[in-house]
């Protein structure tokens, strides 16, 4: 077998910072991927993660992982782009969008240049519109680039309504839409545990579940960040595990539905935008986008949303 001219599962990774290098770990671990190739402008870090890893190999999955250039990127089914600059405590998401669109136009157009026919997946913030700015500079089919979106902010939610009902938070059926970040909307008309629509679930069950409790739960979901940021500098771990998440739908061709960025429609009456919906992925990258039956508030707060996103595309004159 040559590691030259096959790479069957093959994943690569753009940015090998706190993000770069959590995803990497966690692919590793679940051993979904034959080889991992972290590239990053610092070539020493990527090389310091790739020599870490590897040392994890013997007692985890036989993976090759290495340091890499764009070249690399050749043959890899995803490669997920994670390079850019983080948000500072008391940044938004939305602050870094120059900074990072300008790094997207030197890293894009060297990735497909050497990997035209994989999927990009992108974390760097703010995520809706790099994915964006990726699916643009990349000239790919939109089904193609796929960006992390609200899976962190779904999985988020998800976990601290679990803790509120105390049940497993796989059992908790609940999505976040829209932007990931301030505007994001929580979907509760939807919102259920054993198909029970939450007021009824908590009045049957003995729960107490008012407002004021549902609110709190979702500014906890939607202002998380921001928390975890000013008590450790950063977030990571959740959204690697995430990225590892679409990238098992993307290559065991799961047909998932997972909240992720993608180019919508005008279906909510804004359109060439990303953000996020729950989608249907498998090895093609987005296979549909659900159509959700909202109530009129989260449609309201979706269009809101879709927006702050396409104005915010409209300030970088892509
Ligand atoms: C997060 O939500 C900062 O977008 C990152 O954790």
């Amino acid at each position: 077998m040559s590691h030259q001219t096959h790479h069957p599962r093959r994943v690569a990774v753009v940015g090998a910072g706190n993000v770069g290098a959590s995803f990497a770990y966690g692919l590793l671990l679940s051993g979904l991927a034959s080889e991992i190739v972290l590239i990053d402008a610092n070539h020493a870090k990527a090389e310091g993660e790739a020599m870490d890893l590897n040392h994890a190999v013997p007692l985890a999955h036989p993976t090759r992982v290495f340091a890499g250039s764009y070249a690399d990127c050749a043959g890899a089914a995803v490669t997920v782009i994670t390079a850019g600059s983080a948000q500072r405590p008391g940044e938004t998401r939305l602050d870094l969008v120059q900074r990072n669109a300008q790094i997207f136009q030197q890293i894009i157009p060297q990735v497909v240049a050497a990997n035209p026919n994989g999927l990009l997946l992108i974390a760097t913030n703010p995520v809706d519109v790099l994915s964006y700015a990726a699916w643009k500079f990349s000239g790919l089919p939109s089904q193609r680039v796929i960006g992390s979106g609200t899976i962190l902010d779904t999985a988020r939610f998800r976990y601290l309504l679990s803790q509120r009902f105390d049940v497993d938070p796989r059992s908790v059926h609940a999505f976040i839409i829209g932007e990931h970040g301030d505007s994001e909307v929580p979907v509760w008309s939807l919102a259920n545990i054993a198909g029970m629509r939450l007021p009824v679930y908590c009045s049957s069950n003995g729960f107490e579940c008012g407002l004021d409790t549902l609110d709190e739960i979702f500014a906890q979901t939607r202002d998380a960040a921001y928390h975890i940021i000013e008590r450790k500098g950063a977030t990571y771990y959740a959204i690697a595990t995430g990225l590892v998440r679409i990238v098992e739908a993307i290559l065991r061709d799961q047909g998932s539905v997972l909240s992720v960025s993608s180019l919508q429609d005008d279906t909510y009456g804004v359109g060439d935008v990303y953000f996020s919906l729950p989608t249907v992925l498998d090895a093609a990258g987005v296979n549909h986008v659900i159509r959700l039956d909202l109530a009129e508030d989260e449609i309201a707060g979706l269009q809101r949303s879709a927006r702050i996103l396409r104005q915010t595309i409209e300030s970088l004159k892509l």
